[in-house]
């Protein structure tokens, strides 16, 4: 390959394509978003759609409602699913997934990641990764790093500890690396203490191509570099989106004015970056065409088959976490499952129930070929029982707008469906959030921690007039909660996709018995998160600079060690069965320095509908030289139980599980003394303690 040609396949000839080699007959690499299903076409040269009439797919559920299902093989399904789609799309790679961490319920994008804690973020981004690349799709792991807020995203320069950059922001992208082989990871648009993360020395060179051995390529946010020397010398590989229009004709800038093109080649033929550079570049850049766009074992694709709607459905059904069920009556049944035979008018409210939430949101949104409702789904239910309101109205699903609606239009609607729900038996309402701007939606937080459009009032005036009231909030976030007392049941339905309707019928109906948990904590309020606590600094940053205050407590680290209780705690999720567990017995009292200690632990059900229960194993570390969570989740299992079984369930602790990443030594630190094991249900709600000595 000549200079030219290796300089031109590190970056982009379009808006989502970067340069092969004609010449050689090596191909050009195709991208697409997003972590959640195959974006529609883009336009070659700029951010409109291309309107093609083939290219409708599957939108499968958003990443934390498959966080929810604490299952890896929902990840496994996941991601050949979605591989086989992109692969059908002629699509090399797949903007996802996103394994950010979830610092602070504003953060627009939150839908699009695994929630609060590192290791569940790492176990289930994992089977994802691999079988998305079976297909010969590379899945590129973002927005590494640090990438926690979308306000001021283009630039904020965070600051944190290097024990909250190991301990709580980097163990996702590790594992995506190390154990998920990904092939291409993307640069956050931030800058990490102070270079941006496209082209930072220490994320990129030191961690993810020297430690942990990554052989892919990294590939920045779509205008994510600023620098050619930088991105020439510290681990960038491919530019993509630098604000251009592409074209020569219409502009000054175009791809040749990328930071890696002209700028690039310049500085080389000087001798002003050395050629080892571009080598290694064009190297990892051709490994990832070899891997994907040359590689002659790629299945045939597809899209929108029945296995692809199943394995959506099934992911919605394993995600959807039943928060709170009480009886309505002193003496009477939870109000769910609903029992169809006991309502003669089940009457459905919200917005929520007919959006297409696959639109907006930002870069994931969808296109799709079905798009099954709330109110569809329950319908196909429970038919004519079902009557609607809209209750609520939330404006465009646009990116990037943020509709005002007067109080006029809330206001009737409101009163309309209170008029409605005075007749019914059984109210249901679908609200949440949605995908507009300052909402869960890319390119913005959000701007309130309470439920917008009036929800809360639409919440309490139902209830004035029909205490049978079932909340299914559609979500990517936690919401406030201000009538939480009142509320007999509340779902967390997550943005569910394609078979979302069938998946929040299947449980509402008890057709599927709900075992998802929480993958982030509700605060009762902001600021019991610990984002929140320490001012503007910390949250959102002063416009220029972020520092993440709460350190290494974030989440549950927070809620449990300062002794604030989250409203609905990270794990948390009720099952329309009971699960009993017995007491857990370790395999020793001391763990050998470099050895292992087992605990088991048996589970019953011990209702009357079979079920599945997420097993967490947290530790925490009793005396320590330096401050540790109250306790941390270091593993965890899923299991089916028929009503009445029984099953035994073991853990391997190793030194692993018990190290913290010490600053002194830049290094994971061991160090011998009193542990505790906790065998929770939730983060909360412990059902057993073992205390061994770490030796
Ligand atoms: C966006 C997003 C990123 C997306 C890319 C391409 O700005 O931050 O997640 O994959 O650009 O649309």
């Amino acid at each position: 390959m000549t200079l030219e040609e290796k300089v031109a396949l590190c970056h982009a000839q379009s808006k989502f394509s970067s340069a092969g080699v004609p010449r050689l007959g090596i191909p050009e690499l195709w991208m697409s978003d997003g972590p959640h299903g195959v974006r529609a076409e883009i336009n070659w040269n700029d951010w409109g759609y291309a309107n093609w009439t083939n290219d409708s797919i599957t939108a499968f559920p958003a990443l934390t409602c498959l966080a929810a299902t604490w299952n890896p093989e929902m990840s496994a399904k996941y991601g050949k699913a979605i591989g086989e789609e992109a692969r059908y799309r002629e699509k090399d790679v797949l903007l996802g997934p996103g394994v950010n961490i979830y610092r602070t319920p504003m953060n627009g994008r939150n839908f699009e990641y695994m929630g609060e804690d590192p290791y569940l973020a790492g176990v289930m981004c994992v089977p994802y990764i691999q079988e998305l690349q079976k297909n010969g799709v590379a899945a590129c792991v973002k927005h590494y790093a640090l990438n926690n807020q979308e306000l001021w995203r283009g630039h904020i320069d965070v600051h944190l500890s290097d024990r909250a950059l190991h301990e709580i922001y980097l163990p996702a992208f590790k594992a995506a690396v190390e154990e998920g082989g990904a092939w291409s990871i993307m640069g956050a648009y931030n800058q990490i203490r102070g270079q941006h993360a496209c082209h930072n020395d220490w994320a990129l060179n030191k961690i993810l191509k020297g430690d942990w051995q990554f052989d892919g390529c990294v590939i920045t946010d779509w205008g994510g570099a600023h620098d050619t020397y930088e991105a020439a010398v510290n681990g960038l590989d491919i530019e993509m989106g630098s604000y251009t229009n592409g074209l020569t004709s219409e502009s000054a800038f175009t791809y040749d004015d990328y930071y890696l093109a002209a700028p690039y080649l310049k500085l080389l033929k000087e001798g002003k970056v050395p050629m080892s550079t571009i080598d290694d570049k064009a190297s990892r850049i051709l490994r990832l065409i070899f891997r994907t766009a040359m590689n002659r074992q790629k299945p045939y694709g597809s899209v929108c088959t029945d296995e692809h709607y199943a394995a959506a459905r099934e992911i919605g059904n394993e995600g959807i976490v039943l928060m709170k069920n009480a009886p309505v009556e002193k003496k009477g049944a939870p109000l769910l499952p609903i029992a169809a035979g006991h309502y003669r008018n089940i009457l459905v409210v919200g917005d929520n129930a007919v959006r297409l939430l696959n639109q907006g949101g930002g870069s994931s949104e969808l296109k799709v070929k079905d798009m099954v409702s709330p109110l569809d789904g329950l319908r196909a239910l429970y038919g004519d029982k079902v009557s609607y309101a809209q209750g609520y109205v939330a404006g465009r699903p646009m990116y990037g707008y943020a509709d005002e609606i007067p109080a006029s239009v809330t206001d009737s609607l409101r009163a309309e469906a209170v008029e409605m729900a005075k007749q019914a038996d059984l109210v249901v309402l679908v609200g949440g959030l949605n995908k507009n701007h300052f909402q869960d939606c890319e390119g913005g937080d959000r701007l309130t921690y309470g439920l917008p459009f009036g929800q809360n009032e639409l919440i309490e005036a139902l209830l004035d007039v029909n205490k049978n009231l079932v909340l299914v909030l559609l979500s990517g976030n936690a919401v406030e909660m201000p009538w939480v007392s009142r509320v007999p049941a509340i779902v967390q339905g997550w943005y569910l996709g394609s078979m979302g309707g069938h998946s929040l019928a299947d449980m509402l109906s008890g057709a599927v018995n709900p075992s998802g948990k929480l993958p982030f904590s509700f605060p009762a309020k902001l600021t019991d998160c610990g984002a929140h606590a320490f001012g503007e600094l910390s949250y959102p940053g002063d416009s220029i600079r972020q520092e993440y205050k709460e350190d290494i407590l974030v989440g549950y680290r927070w809620h449990d060690t300062k002794k604030i209780p989250a409203l609905f705690p990270f794990g948390h999720g009720l099952s329309y069965t009971t699960f009993a567990y017995g007491k857990p017995q370790a395999s020793a009292k001391a763990m050998p320095a470099n050895g292992a200690l087992t605990l088991t632990v048996t589970v019953k059900n011990t209702g009357r509908v079979a079920g599945k229960e997420i097993v967490q194993l947290y530790v925490g570390d009793d005396k320590c030289s330096v401050l540790r969570p109250l306790k941390e989740l270091k593993h965890f299992a899923k299991v089916a139980l028929e009503p009445g079984e029984e099953k035994e369930v073991t853990f391997t602790l190793t030194a692993a599980d018990l190290k913290f990443y010490d600053e002194a030594s830049s290094a994971w630190k061991y160090e011998p003394g009193k542990f505790k094991a906790y065998v929770c249900a939730s983060s909360t709600d412990v059902r057993g303690t073992v205390a061994f000595e770490a030796e």
